[in-house]
């Protein structure tokens, strides 16, 4: 019998002997002699000789092997009124024609493909597409606005991007196709094709370079799977950093299957022919691995639910999806959880469904706030598990393993590294943290198969940002602690990076979009505590001499600018105008001093900015008393 001392042993122990008997799991064209390699950079790259397609694996394997009729896709969309099923055989079949109606448009093994779509059977059906065809898909959450499109659209030259005519938030309709073509026309790279996915609440108008996602699917021939090498890139998925331009992090094709069929059996509990429902947006790391690769690897069937967790139409949705569709294991961000705390603190819609089928909610995204815990532990009669995880690792770095030995729960802590994951913390004196001492997280290479093969086309950024620091190990860039039975607790962020309803947000990109307007000399932006979102951002500007406008148009206007330059996903609903901002002696802006003053932990201060005069006033005040304290003490 395995235990996870004995598991974990092993994995870090002897990587490549451990790996190898995962990858036996997963059907290969050709299986991997050699499990471990490096890149010139030394780090980490599994199965390069091996063989295989991850749609392969997902769909074809498991229409070949007998699961044909099973469901694969339950597609529920309170927000459009409509409900979909796909068997295995069904959504092979649509995949193949429309990986046939891409390669009719000249994608081929290599080339991009972005994806601007809801929460829609057809975005799986796209991505999966690609995935086919050897291509690489990226796809571009929703709530982002055309200039965040066009970055990435410039930085992947993709040969074709498909999207919907709309997205549908909760009541509003968002017309996706003005957002593609605004982004297409300021890019300097200009995509051959776009298919556009017509949606009945609103048809967009088609242009010289635009194809009908329907009409395309009548006239193509299904294409095959195309073998591709385990080390090939599957897709970029574009993150936060400290700078303005996002991260393409690239995942590959064979240790990401290798590693999400392993994550489901060992973190999940997941068996095939299970339900496994995962509440995100396949904009997110947790919609590629959770909504649409992990689930059909181990011949699931995952839901796909286009709505939120609360007014699409009540705080009951999460419930009635479990219990309509026999979920057994849910996954969500603690900041869904606190908006239907919010709306049912007594848990009264859960009162109306039966979902005695639910066997372990899993949170991640975000640190799971204690109290949220709580309130989740005394309402369900299952265990609620936080694991920790970011867009770089593709899967979970720390887990409760419920496949493997579930462990007791400790509030506040993501449990222990998953195997495959050797996770130091290392204090400020580089070197390895004693229980209980906070530092920096990192992982020591070589990192298990599924972690990111590197940032696109910018080796450089990926070795400063990622392998500098620490030579050996990858910097994970949250801190936290181990304590004396080796339970980790992530804290937050290192960084500048903000997590803003379970989405990762970078503080710097927001201060690139307020600085570049003509009436700001300077300025910060900080994440200050928030008790639905977690954390929100909150700009603060200093003018330019002489400018003598008013001071509200002013914030409003940069509110304004930002939602338009980064999207409504950025939620900064919060400008105040300064006069000073705390800086060191050589005039950098003491962004931590910031946040303390913000957070208000020690200083007495609302955690919210429902008033932001008394903000702003406190703000000056503290900025006065800490800069201060802080040249006399000789810190800064
Ligand atoms: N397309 C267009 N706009 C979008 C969007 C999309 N796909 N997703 C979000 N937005 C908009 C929202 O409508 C909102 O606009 P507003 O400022 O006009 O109100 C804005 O972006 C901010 O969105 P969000 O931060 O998500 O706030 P919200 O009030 O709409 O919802 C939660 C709050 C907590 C219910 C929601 O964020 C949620 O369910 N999050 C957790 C799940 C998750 O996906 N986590 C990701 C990793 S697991
Ligand atoms: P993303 O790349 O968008 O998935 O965001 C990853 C970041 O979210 C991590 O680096 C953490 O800062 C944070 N995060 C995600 N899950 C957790 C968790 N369970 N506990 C603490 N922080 C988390």
């Amino acid at each position: 019998m395995h235990t996870y001392q004995s598991e974990f042993q092993q994995s870090i122990q002897h990587p490549e002997a451990f790996w190898a008997e995962q990858a036996r799991r997963i059907p290969w064209f050709k299986p991997p002699q050699t499990m471990l390699g490096y890149d010139e950079q030394d780090h980490a790259r599994w199965y390069g000789d091996g063989e295989l397609n991850i749609c392969h694996v997902a769909l074809d394997h498991h229409v070949e092997s007998g699961r044909g009729d099973q469901p694969a896709i339950f597609w529920d969309s309170p927000v459009s009124g409509h409900r979909r099923q796909y068997s295995y055989r069904e959504l092979r079949d649509q995949v193949a024609t429309f990986a046939g109606a891409l390669t009719g448009l000249g994608v081929e093994k290599g080339d991009r493909v972005v994806i601007y779509m809801p929460m829609v059977p057809e975005a799986l059906i796209a991505m999966y597409a690609c995935a086919r065809l050897g291509a690489i898909h990226s796809v571009v959450f929703g709530g982002f606005a055309p200039h965040e499109l066009a970055m990435r659209i410039e930085d992947a030259e993709p040969k074709v991007v498909v999207a919907a005519s709309c997205g549908i938030e909760v009541d509003t309709v968002i017309p996706y196709k003005p957002i593609v073509d605004k982004a297409i026309a300021a890019s300097d790279h200009k995509p051959s094709a776009c298919v556009i996915l017509q949606r009945e609440q609103a048809q967009a108008d088609l242009g010289d370079i635009d194809h009908d996602w329907q009409m395309l699917m009548e006239n193509a021939m299904p294409a095959d799977c195309v073998p591709v090498k385990g080390t090939d890139p599957l897709y970029i998925l574009y993150t936060s950093g400290t700078t303005g331009k996002p991260k393409g992090v690239v995942r590959d094709h064979g240790g990401y299957a290798v590693a999400l069929h392993y994550s489901m059996e060992r973190i999940y509990g997941m068996a095939p022919g299970d339900v496994f429902f995962s509440a995100s947006d396949v904009g997110w790391v947790v919609g590629h691995s959770y909504i649409v690769y992990a689930p059909l690897i181990l011949g699931c069937t995952t839901v796909v639910y286009e709505g939120k967790p609360v007014r699409t139409p009540d705080a009951g949705a999460f419930w009635r999806l479990i219990s309509e569709y026999g979920v057994k294991a849910f996954f969500t961000a603690p900041t869904a959880f606190r908006a239907v705390k919010k709306e049912d603190p007594d848990g009264k819609w859960l009162e109306k469904y039966d979902i005695s089928c639910l066997e372990t909610l899993f949170l991640a995204g975000e640190r799971l706030d204690p109290p949220t815990f709580h309130w989740l532990d005394d309402l369900l009669d299952v265990p609620v598990i936080d694991h920790w995880w970011q867009t770089e690792t593709g899967w979970a770095i720390a887990a409760n393993l419920q496949g493997l030995e579930p462990m007791p729960v400790k509030p506040g802590s993501a449990t222990v590294p998953v195997p495959g994951y050797d996770v130091q913390v290392i204090n400020r004196q580089g070197e390895p943290a004693a229980a209980h001492e906070q530092g920096s997280i990192v992982i020591r290479q070589p990192m298990p198969p599924g972690c990111l093969a590197g940032i696109w086309r910018d080796p450089k950024r990926f070795h400063q940002a990622y392998m500098a620091a620490i030579p050996g190990c990858y910097l994970t860039g949250d801190g936290g602690y181990f304590d004396e039975e080796g339970y980790l607790f992530v804290m937050g962020r290192t960084d500048d990076v903000i997590n803003v309803a379970g989405h990762r947000l970078s503080t710097g990109e927001m201060e690139e979009v307020l600085g570049s307007h003509a009436a700001v000399a300077e300025c910060a932006v900080i994440g200050i505590l928030d008790d639905l979102k977690g954390q929100v951002p909150l700009g603060l500007v200093i003018p330019k001499d002489g400018f003598d406008g008013d001071t509200h148009a002013l914030e409003n206007e940069l509110i304004a600018l930002v939602r338009a330059q980064i999207g409504p996903v950025a939620s900064l609903k919060q400008v105040l105008v300064v006069s000073r901002l705390p800086k060191t002696r050589s005039g950098k802006i003491l962004r931590k001093l910031l946040r303390t003053i913000a957070d208000g932990k020690e200083f007495g201060m609302p955690s919210t900015i429902d008033d932001p005069t008394s903000l702003q006033e406190v703000h000056e005040h503290m900025v006065d008393r800490e800069v201060g304290a802080a040249h006399q003490s000789k810190q800064v």
